[in-house]
């Protein structure tokens, strides 16, 4: 039992970005969610998972429709997790271009869909555009309250 901790709802925004893109994206949607606390995967401590009532992740595409080696060690390591209860949700960048735009997205939504409480997914194409904002709005609601 938790002793006098805070009773509010934590978020975690966890993101992979390499180019700026996802990083972005992640800073926008931070700016939704005032209450969450975003974090850059490399410094997100995974034994810390269990204060949080959400977690958002955020990756960008690589290879053929692959995760970057930074996104594939969480995803490895989530589930093996106990996270069933957890509100989940993943937003990516990507390109139309490529055959399997944001399979990096794909990939997280298959497996958290599985193991965890999937909300919703978001994807951007590169740099989002104020013409996102109201897609962006729209996943972060899932967050809100
Ligand atoms: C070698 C390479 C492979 C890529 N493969 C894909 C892909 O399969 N699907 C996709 O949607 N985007 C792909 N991309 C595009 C990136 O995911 C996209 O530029 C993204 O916005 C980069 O995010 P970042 O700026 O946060 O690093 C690829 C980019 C590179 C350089």
């Amino acid at each position: 039992m938790p002793a006098m901790g805070s009773m509010s709802y934590r978020i975690a925004i966890v993101y992979h970005s390499a180019g700026g893109n996802t990083k972005a994206l992640a800073e926008a949607i931070a700016s939704q969610l005032p209450e969450a606390e975003i974090y850059r995967m490399s410094e997100f401590d995974l034994r810390t998972l269990p204060d949080y009532d959400a977690l958002i992740v955020g990756t960008y595409t690589w290879g053929n429709g692959e995760l970057p080696a930074k996104s594939a060690a969480l995803y490895e390591e989530l589930e093996q997790l106990p996270i069933a209860s957890l509100k989940t949700g993943v937003f990516g960048t990507g390109e139309t271009n490529y055959n399997h735009f944001c399979g990096a997205v794909d990939h997280f939504r298959d497996m958290l869909f599985a193991k965890s409480q999937l909300l919703v997914t978001l994807k951007i194409e590169q740099m989002y555009q104020d013409s996102d904002l109201s897609r962006l709005q729209k996943f972060a609601s899932f967050f809100q309250g």
